[in-house]
């Protein structure tokens, strides 16, 4: 259910069964020459959508911006400092606490929002015993979707050692699946740059000047994106209920 599509009624009556909330998170950042900007959104809400169904949770809306400065040098990123994503976090989370949630598990869409989400728990940890009933109680779990066992399992079989680091097959391929009318037709000749690593976003563009790294996102596909998404949400669906229902 997403919170966006249900009445206040709904909610308290929700909440009365369940304390627990998914919260999609991605970035709005180059993903390649066929890769959407949005793809790490698309990514996180496809995902929670398709969790939430199995285990009738309540879906957060989409943090769809995240922390991507060493994407700035390709147009159409857009990024948060690293501080203003952990205050973003943490206001959410401690807004939907008030209300009485107490469980919060964030589906991720994007690597370069981890550093973020973990300060914005302890933020949340250090603040809500403070200034709430049961804020001790709040805990915050991250599931980066990519590290699941089936992302992992089929990423080998779909993709080999090919799927990449940075606009991987992989998320390309459920990005696709999500939105197959906005598939790119784009030739790619090669697989993008390996990974090496990561610094400022001049320096990313000099190391993977079209944007991936270590990825044949021209191996991406619907099909494929169907796959994963079958298999990833289910994984995520049984996480959340793991994480719910721990005492
Ligand atoms: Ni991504």
């Amino acid at each position: 259910m997403r919170l966006q599509l249900m009445s206040w009624p709904e909610v308290e009556r929700y909440l009365e069964d369940s304390e627990g909330v998914i919260v999609p998170i991605g970035a709005t950042e180059q993903h390649g020459p066929n890769g959407l900007i949005g793809t790490d959104a698309i990514c996180a809400e496809t995902l929670a959508w398709r969790s939430a169904e199995l285990t009738h949770s309540a879906v957060a809306p989409t943090l769809s911006v995240g922390m991507s400065e060493h994407h700035m040098a390709f147009p159409g990123s857009i990024s948060l400092r690293p501080m203003t994503l952990v205050t973003v976090v943490r206001d959410v989370v401690l807004s939907l606490a008030r209300h009485g949630f107490r469980r919060f598990f964030f589906i991720n869409g994007h690597g370069g929002n981890t550093a973020s989400l973990d300060a914005a728990f302890f933020e949340v940890y250090t603040e809500a015993p403070r200034i709430m009933d049961r804020g001790d109680e709040l805990r915050c779990l991250t599931a980066d979707w990519w590290d699941t066992p089936s992302a992992l399992r089929l990423s080998e079989e779909l993709f080999g050692d090919r799927d990449g680091d940075h606009a991987t097959a992989s998320e390309v391929s459920v990005a696709a699946a999500a939105w197959p009318d906005h598939v790119k037709r784009v030739e790619l000749a090669s697989d993008g740059a390996p990974t090496t690593r990561l610094f400022g976003p001049r320096d990313f563009r000099r190391r993977y000047p079209d944007g991936r790294m270590g990825s044949a996102s021209q191996l991406a596909s619907v099909q494929a994106g169907e796959r994963i998404i079958d298999a990833v949400a289910k994984d995520l669906a049984e996480a959340y209920r793991e994480f719910v229902e721990e005492e």
